[in-house]
């Protein structure tokens, strides 16, 4: 092991030169990691080009990458390094900007786009891999700083954590070396103990990764702004106030190519271990001691193991499935999931789930949080909402209080990012009558944002700075499974039970609002 395997050394900071205002010169006091090569497992593959290349050729836009940076993608394709930087560049120009992928800027960072060929089940192949990277790093001045991208199906992540081990590349003298491991992490609570167990082998927890890409989502992490920076909300930010909240996540494509994938894993395990469970930590943590790694996961734990267990028949109750059949989405007709490439004909897999979960301490006893997901729903959109209850006692009568509804903060993480207030106000005229109004904040108009940044940008930045706040932890993980395995068991067992199809294009299954109209609530129409 490296003396400091997480290499948290203090990060130099880029200055502005001497006796200039920084702001004036459009400069941000951004902090620059330090040299480092970037080794991406899996560089053929469609992460690689859809998300990490257009993320990385950004950063050097932003002269955000620390100087010599490089990446050395690996893969099995017989791939020169000339021909990786071109299929990189065909990638940047579709999946992000053509003119990052253009001209003198493509050409600096295409310098450092290099290519390993690589069976990694041959017996030499990690010792190639460390030769290569001692070449680079004398090369390109990257001092053995070294992160490991695990962008592969996750059956190859103990062999390649094995290989790494094995090789020596777990660590180095003077220099840091950090593993980026993406989802699925596991595929139920055992597989990701073992799989735990097998990295914290090799690696120190400090040094490793696990990604889960909306924590780098700019509106997500506006949700601990939003909630630790304004003193107005926390006063009513608990039961007494707040009378239930949901959460929703609905997307109106379909799985695309990944059927393989989508079969093993349906939406529970795509869509709610990570993402939505990771939502709702942040809406129901209390605030941590300070902005930090461990202090902002300490909370976040704190939430998954205050989670109500949806075992003894809960699940029955609390937890709804679903499965598009065909329909038509945004005006196109789409057909059913289960005439998708690469799912059987009499699939059960879900690809909508809705839950109804409770936190059972101190500031959330007795207020549902209903979470949602699913594909090929009406549009896509993200938001969570809390909705407050109604006021104890109401002063109007007659016509008003027929137009009451509660108050929502509703936040809008994708798209149109913003946050909105609705309280009613009275309408005018002689009468007294009542509508909500929404007082909307969206960065669009505040920020003039048309785009907001790519949450990989950020996330591989964090990384290569050394700051896991916005990753998760081995205890994490395993909670958010903990949340789950009940229903994931259920489900495995009797996989038609309760399996409702749903057509494309529409809101999901029925049963799902009969979920929240048990309770005498119904899903916001967003
Ligand atoms: C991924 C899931 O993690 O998130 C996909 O595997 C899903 O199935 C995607 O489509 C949604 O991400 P976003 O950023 O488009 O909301």
């Amino acid at each position: 092991m490296a003396p400091d395997p997480a290499g948290r050394k203090p990060e130099p900071v880029r200055e502005p030169p001497a006796g200039e205002n920084p702001l004036r010169l459009g400069m941000r006091r951004e902090r620059i990691a330090e040299p480092c090569v970037m080794i991406i497992f899996g560089a053929s593959g469609d992460l690689t080009r859809r998300k990490l290349m257009p993320a990385l050729a950004s950063l050097h836009a932003r002269r955000l990458l620390p100087p010599g940076f490089t990446v050395l993608g690996v893969g099995r394709t017989a791939w020169s390094d000339e021909r990786f930087r071109q299929i990189m560049q065909e990638a940047v120009a579709e999946f992000a900007d053509r003119e990052l992928a253009a001209g003198a800027q493509w050409d600096a960072f295409a310098a450092g786009l290099m290519y390993q060929c690589t069976d990694l089940g041959s017996a030499d192949a990690y010792g190639g891999l460390a030769r290569r990277l001692t070449d680079l790093d004398q090369i390109r001045g990257t001092d053995g700083n070294h992160v490991f991208y695990l962008a592969m199906p996750p059956s190859l992540y103990p062999p390649i954590i094995g290989g790494l081990g094995e090789a020596g590349l777990d660590s180095g003298d003077r220099c840091w070396t950090r593993v980026i491991i993406e989802k699925p992490f596991g595929r139920d609570l055992a597989t990701a103990q073992t799989l735990n167990r097998d990295v914290n082998r090799v690696f120190h927890e400090s040094q490793v990764y696990r990604i889960d890409h909306y924590l780098g989502k700019e509106t997500v992490q506006n949700l601990l702004v939003f909630r630790f920076a304004n003193a107005f909300l926390e006063p009513t930010w608990n039961r007494q106030f707040i009378d239930h909240v949901q959460i929703s996540v609905a997307e109106d494509i379909g799985i695309g190519d990944r059927g393989g994938y989508y079969e093993e894993a349906g939406v529970l395990r795509d869509m709610f271990q990570n993402h939505l469970l990771q939502l709702l930590c942040l809406v129901a943590m209390e605030a941590p001691v300070a902005f930090e790694a461990d202090a902002v996961r300490d909370e976040k734990v704190k939430v998954l193991r205050a989670v109500r267990s949806l075992d003894a028949g809960a699940h029955r109750v609390h937890a709804v499935r679903g499965q598009y059949a065909a329909g038509q989405v945004l005006g196109r007709p789409a057909g059913a999931y289960r005439h998708e490439d690469g799912v059987q004909r009499k699939s059960v897999t879900p690809t909508y789930a809705a839950l109804k979960l409770h936190v059972d301490n101190w500031r959330w006893q007795g207020v549902p949080f209903y979470l949602r997901s699913g594909k090929r729903l009406a549009r896509k959109t993200s938001e969570i909402a809390v909705v407050y209850r109604q006021v104890p006692h109401l002063l109007f009568g007659g016509e008003a209080r027929a137009d009451l509804v509660p108050n929502v903060i509703s936040l809008r993480i994708q798209p149109d990012e913003g946050i909105a207030l609705r309280f009613e106000v009275k309408r005018p005229g002689m009468s007294l009558r009542m509508r909500p109004v929404d007082m909307d904040f969206s960065y669009g108009s505040s920020f003039g944002l048309l785009e907001m940044p790519n949450a990989y940008e950020r996330l591989l930045l964090d990384c290569m700075l050394g700051d896991s706040t916005l990753f998760t932890r081995r205890d994490e993980v395993e909670a958010a499974w903990r949340v789950l395995q009940p229903v994931l068991e259920a489900w495995d067992h009797a996989p038609e039970e309760g399996l409702e199809f749903y057509e494309s294009g529409t809101w999901g299954p029925v049963a799902a609002h009969d979920l929240l109209r048990a309770d005498g609530r119904r899903w916001r129409r967003i």
